[in-house]
Parts: structure tokens; sequence; C-alpha cells
């Protein structure tokens, strides 16, 4: 934590151009250096705030762009994880205000975004998706997952094993790290 929070404040690659993201949930520790992420910040995305939790739904919603307004990480980046490339976050304000508070489980309606764009940071191509269905998370069960890529749907339910075994290392299965890069 201390040494994530040192890194946002001294600078480090990609700083130059603060991400929103990071505006909103980190980026504030210049006047809050106790380590509370962001909670000096009052940015809060727009728009519809819950998607959808079957994936026929879910695709039409993602496909119009409702999450757009959303508080998203300011570009895409190459995923850490195996997703697919290039991709950029996006987090729901139920998200957003647990992450800054670092609470041990997100309330049900915490929802984050994930557009994959593959190997190219041209077009959208695919998402991940986690929707918080209940407040407990109960081994990840408590999530909803979903994802889409190129067409083919690699996950569509809760608890999907595909994507609860990784994220079970994350703050209550959130995975990117904080302050946003
Ligand atoms: C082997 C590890 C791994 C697996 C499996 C995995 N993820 Fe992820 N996921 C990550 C990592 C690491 C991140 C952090 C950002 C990045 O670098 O992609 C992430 C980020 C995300 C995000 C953005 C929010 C967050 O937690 O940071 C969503 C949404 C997401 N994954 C959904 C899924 C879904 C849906 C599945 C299953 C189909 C899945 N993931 C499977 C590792 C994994």
């Amino acid at each position: 934590m201390l040494a994530i929070l040192v890194c946002g404040l001294a600078g480090c690659a990609g700083v130059g151009s603060l991400p929103s993201l990071e505006e909103a949930v980190g980026q504030d520790a210049s006047a809050d250096t106790d380590g509370a992420e962001g909670a000096g910040s009052d940015v809060l995305g727009t728009g519809p705030q819950a998607p959808p939790v079957v994936g026929a739904e879910l695709r039409l919603w993602l496909e119009s762009g409702e999450y757009s307004g959303w508080v998203a990480e300011s570009a895409t980046h190459q995923s850490t994880g195996p997703h697919f490339g290039f991709v950029r976050t996006f987090v729901n304000n139920v998200l957003l205000q647990s992450l800054r508070v670092g609470g041990p489980e997100h309330p049900e309606g915490a929802a984050a975004v994930k557009e994959l764009y593959g190997s190219t940071e041209g077009d959208v191509v695919g998402y991940s998706v986690m929707v918080k269905i209940q407040s407990e998370s109960a081994g990840g069960d408590g999530w909803y997952w979903y994802e889409l890529y190129d067409g083919s749907t690699f996950a569509d339910s809760a608890g999907n094993s595909t994507c609860t075994g990784c994220h079970a290392s994350g703050a209550d299965f959130f995975r990117s790290p904080i302050p946003f890069q």
C-alpha cells in the first residue's frame, strides 16, 4: 500500500497525464497522505449505474456504451492479466466509492466494465464485466461475471470459476492497482 502510494506521489511511468480514475480514486493523496484512497475526491461518474446481469441483455447494454460516463482509466494499457492485450477499465459509482474507503467487501450493485481491445488499441472487440449481486462475496459467488471477446462468450454467470480463482487475490475480487494506472 505504502509503496503504491509513494509511487503515485513521486510520479511513476504514465503519471504525466493524470488519468481521471487516478484523480477520482487515488491522486488526491497529496491532500490526504494517511493512505485513505482518494477520500478527498468527489468526482463521480454519470449515466446508468446498474448493468443487466443476464448475458444477452448485458451485451446490448455494453454495445450501446451505457457505461461510457463512468469514471475510467484515462487510456488503454496492456493487461497484466490474461485479458486479451490492451484494456481499459470503468467503474460505477458504487464500486468507486467503496474503493475510496477500502472496505473489505464491495456492496451490492458495485460494477466494473473492462473494455478489451486485443493486440491493437483501435476498436473495442470485447468486454469483461463483474457486478456484485449481493453484499457477501461468498468466494466469488456474490459477483456476476461476464466476458465477451470477438463474438464468443467466455463467462455469463455468478461465481464463474474461470474468473474467481485469479480474481480472489484482489480487493474483494477487484484486481486493478490502486491508485489506478
Ligand atoms: C489469471 C488471472 C485472471 C483471470 C483468470 C481473470 N482475470 Fe480479470 N483481471 C485480472 C487482472 C490482473 C486484472 C487487472 C487489470 C489488468 O491488468 O487486466 C483484471 C481485471 C479485470 C476487470 C477490471 C476490474 C478489476 O478487477 O480490476 C474485470 C471486470 C475482469 N478482470 C473480469 C474478469 C472476468 C469476467 C474473468 C473471467 C472470464 C476474468 N476477469 C478472469 C486477472 C484475471
